[in-house]
């Protein structure tokens, strides 16, 4: 199947399933503060939030916001006293997203923290924000391997983490990047507090991938 079929196929898929205004919004507002459009496609951003249903989720961590796109499908997910947590590096991209989840109707269970995500996850872990039952890490991809570890620690049994790219920037990937991910889904793969898998994807973003784990051991 060539890339321009499944191009085609996946804005089907977003059309028919992941038709969100105020999420559209958000990627419309995001391009016009000019952000990277290097957000989830629509279907994946759709398929986090079912994984948080099925999860019951009443916690969520995100590692990486950009415009709050995938924060506000997540955040759908939630109770109203659930609570979506997403770590940001940049102010800008965080005045952004911010300004789009309360848009959305969604800044009483959503918030966006803004610095380096290795800074605030100690804090997290101090100030009782978790267990988290879903953790979904997009955010610089070197620093998975310490995002993985956090998360399994601001988790509990039965919680899923999603780590974002370890296709793209793994197994086809010939940038600096390469050995770092590819060395990140064996440490997930030989993990034993975890049982995890890794799904290749093609998208409107190419082909790529994800690693889901679920907790299977307490921390
Ligand atoms: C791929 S984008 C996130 C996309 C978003 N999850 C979505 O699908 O809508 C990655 C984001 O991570 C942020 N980032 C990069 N390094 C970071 C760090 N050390 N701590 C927190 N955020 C970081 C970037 O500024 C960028 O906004």
């Amino acid at each position: 199947m060539s890339e321009k079929s499944w191009t085609e196929i996946d804005r089907t898929i977003g059309r028919l399933f992941a038709s969100d205004p105020a999420a559209a919004a958000a990627l419309e507002a995001s391009e016009a503060a000019g952000l990277p459009a290097i957000e989830l496609a629509p279907g994946h951003a759709k398929f986090l939030m079912l994984l948080a249903l099925i999860r019951d989720a009443k916690r969520i961590l995100e590692i990486g916001t950009l415009g709050g796109y995938s924060t506000i499908w997540m955040a759908r997910a939630l109770p109203v006293d659930g609570r979506l947590i997403s770590l940001e590096a940049s102010e800008e991209h965080a005045r952004v997203a911010r300004g789009n989840i309360e848009r959305a109707g969604l800044s009483k269970v959503a918030e966006v923290r803004v610095g380096k995500a290795l800074d605030w996850l100690p804090r997290l872990a101090e100030e009782g924000a978790g267990p988290f039952d879903l953790v979904f890490i997009d955010a610089d991809k070197e620093n998975n391997p310490a995002y993985f570890d956090w998360a399994l620690k601001l988790s509990r049994r039965g919680s899923a983490i999603v780590v974002d790219n370890v296709v793209r920037h793994g197994a086809q990937d010939t940038t600096t990047h390469s050995g770092n991910v590819r060395s990140f889904m064996e440490l997930v793969a030989k993990d034993p507090r975890v049982s995890a898998t890794v799904i290749q994807t093609v998208s409107i973003k190419g082909h790529d991938g994800f690693a889901l784990a679920v907790v299977t051991g307490e921390e």
